[in-house]
């Protein structure tokens, strides 16, 4: 059966090859794209998803700008990872399309109160303000949402921002607590499991042997953010988080994981952003998400190549 998404993201190199991914895939429908501050302010990250959608072919796809900021927080942002347009790596033209004039949360608010009762899936890349702002606005629409699968969290990786925290859930702590604590069935590719999705050179070498002008602006892409980790963790590559969510859509197979509670610190100045997921179960807590650790790479990669390839 065709699933029916909204993305909401802030790409960002790995953002942009998560939607490729979606928009090449024939078992999903997406109703929109949705932009949020995070790897780089908002004016950046709505302007290259126009660039990401005329890239795809899709000009057809409705783009809208969200919150330009976290819900109670300065934005942080990530141009030490993502360069300075936050898709430095490839140089793509000037887009044509326009934003919709809609603002992404009465997008969001509005298309789920039309929608059957759980029908639409979510699929945020970056931090959850747009999503957030629209539970905590609108929370009739939970009933309509059939699923949140996103990328955000670590536990046995604790942090990449700082050594306690993840990016995303790091930026809007606030949105992340409402987003965990909604009742919604939620799915979470934290570093734990795209920390295990690593490029390396032969998928980049296969990438352009495709003779494809999109493979080769995914290759740049990979190549441009790859220096950050390979620096870091000293690793071949560089974890291609946000697609883990979208291939959980398609493959549900190439993840496992556990289901378990995740709460969100939001107090502490320390570990703000932390998501304390009781993996061991020594809390009564209930569970309130299945949080991946692990990932078939291959299975995950040539998913990748089969589907960007063909757009
Ligand atoms: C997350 O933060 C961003 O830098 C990436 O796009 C990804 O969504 C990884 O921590
Ligand atoms: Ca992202």
């Amino acid at each position: 059966m065709i699933k029916n998404i909204i993305i909401d993201s802030d790409p960002g190199q790995d953002d942009a090859v998560a939607i490729l991914l979606a928009l090449a895939s024939p078992d999903l429908n997406v109703l929109g794209i949705t932009c949020v501050a995070g790897n780089v302010p908002l004016s950046k990250t709505s302007f290259n998803a126009k660039q990401i959608c005329e890239l795809a072919g899709k000009p057809e796809i409705p783009l809208f700008a969200g919150c330009d900021r976290p819900m109670g927080r300065e934005l942080v942002t990530a141009e030490h990872v993502h360069g300075k347009t936050g898709l430095d790596g490839a140089t793509l033209p000037e887009p044509k399309i326009e934003l919709k004039t809609t603002h992404a949360v009465d997008f969001i608010i509005n298309t789920l109160r039309e929608a059957p009762k759980k029908s639409i899936t979510l699929c945020p890349l970056g931090p959850l303000t747009n999503i957030g702002t629209a539970l905590q606005k609108a929370p009739d629409i939970i009933d309509n949402i059939k699923q949140i699968v996103l990328m955000g969290g670590a536990y046995f990786e604790v942090g990449n921002i700082t050594p306690a925290a993840e990016f995303n859930i790091f930026v809007d702590p606030e949105a992340a607590e409402i987003v965990f604590k909604s009742g919604i069935d939620l799915v979470v590719a934290p570093l734990d499991v795209t920390h295990k999705a690593l490029t390396n050179q032969a998928w980049v070498s296969e990438l352009k042997a495709q003779n494809n002008t999109i493979c080769d602006v995914v290759a740049g892409w990979t190549s441009f953010f790859e220096r950050f980790d390979v620096e870091k963790y000293g690793t071949e590559g560089a974890p291609l988080h946000d697609p883990c969510v979208i291939a959980y859509l398609i493959s549900p197979e190439l993840f496992s994981g556990r289901h378990i509670n995740v709460e969100i610190e939001t107090k502490s100045e320390l570990t703000r952003g932390m998501t304390v997921a009781d993996w061991w179960g020594v809390t009564d807590r209930p569970a309130n998400a299945l949080f991946l650790n692990d990932i078939d790479s291959e299975g995950y990669f040539r998913l990748l190549t089969t589907r960007i390839s063909k757009l």
